[in-house]
């Protein structure tokens, strides 16, 4: 889903500096929420000749009637820059995302863009990250996955028919990097919120008193 607009200056601000980033001729990765929904129509003013790939249902049905080209993803093997927001950031850019149930999408959206920019209000900069970390979950077997997870909550939410089911992990979270490992190792889970910083390209947090834009550890060539 991609939510209303709400007045947050900070989201706002973000996603507008994130949108002076995109050019003519670019294809472009749009994220889930309320950030992104700031950001779509601060594109669409732009009026660019861009080709747009939407990592939710939600985002794709509010970036149409602002005039932005959305595509399937399945005719596009390359995305130039994607822009998503993120429910914590934390100082080497190791994400949590998967607040709005999106995140195996936008996980896949990102892992194929060669710049990936993070936009975010400055209370989603954290010094730590920390339960929950949002999980899709296979239906099949959902039981036993849950008790190989432990902690773990599911969201009582409407589930799309094309995706797993969206749950939450309440474990403790010492080690990103061994957290992610763990949960992408048992069988049943879909996709996990945990996006390693090697995929981040920028960060742009935004607050009321304007913007800060960091570099992420993530370079590839062009981006
Ligand atoms: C959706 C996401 C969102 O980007 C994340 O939850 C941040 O949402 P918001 O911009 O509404 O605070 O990962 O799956």
């Amino acid at each position: 889903m991609t939510a209303s607009i709400d007045a947050d200056p900070g989201k706002e601000s973000a996603a507008r500096a994130a949108a002076l980033l995109v050019e003519s001729g670019m294809t472009v990765g749009l994220g889930t929420g309320s950030t992104v929904a700031h950001l779509l129509p601060a594109l669409a003013e732009r009026q660019l000749d861009i080709v747009c790939v939407a990592t939710s249902p939600g985002t794709a049905n509010a970036a149409r009637p602002l005039g932005l080209r959305v595509e399937d993803f399945d005719k596009i093997s390359r995305i130039d820059l994607t822009i998503d927001g993120a429910d914590q950031v934390d100082p080497k850019s190791w994400l949590v995302k998967g607040g709005g149930g999106a995140h195996t999408r936008e996980k896949i959206v990102a892992a194929a863009t060669d710049r990936f920019v993070v936009i975010v209000s400055s209370e989603k900069v954290v010094d730590r990250i920390a339960a929950p970390i949002p999980l899709e979950l296979l239906e099949f077997g959902l039981a036993a996955t849950i008790a190989h997870l432990g902690d773990v909550r599911l969201r009582d939410v409407p589930r799309s028919p094309d995706n797993g089911l969206i749950a939450d992990y309440y474990g403790a979270i010492d080690d990103p990097a061994a957290a992610a490992a763990l949960l992408a190792g048992v069988p049943g889970v879909v996709g996990h919120g945990l996006f390693s910083p090697d995929m981040v390209s920028d960060v742009i947090i935004g607050s009321a008193d304007g913007v800060e834009h960091r570099a992420g550890p993530h370079m590839r060539a062009g981006g």
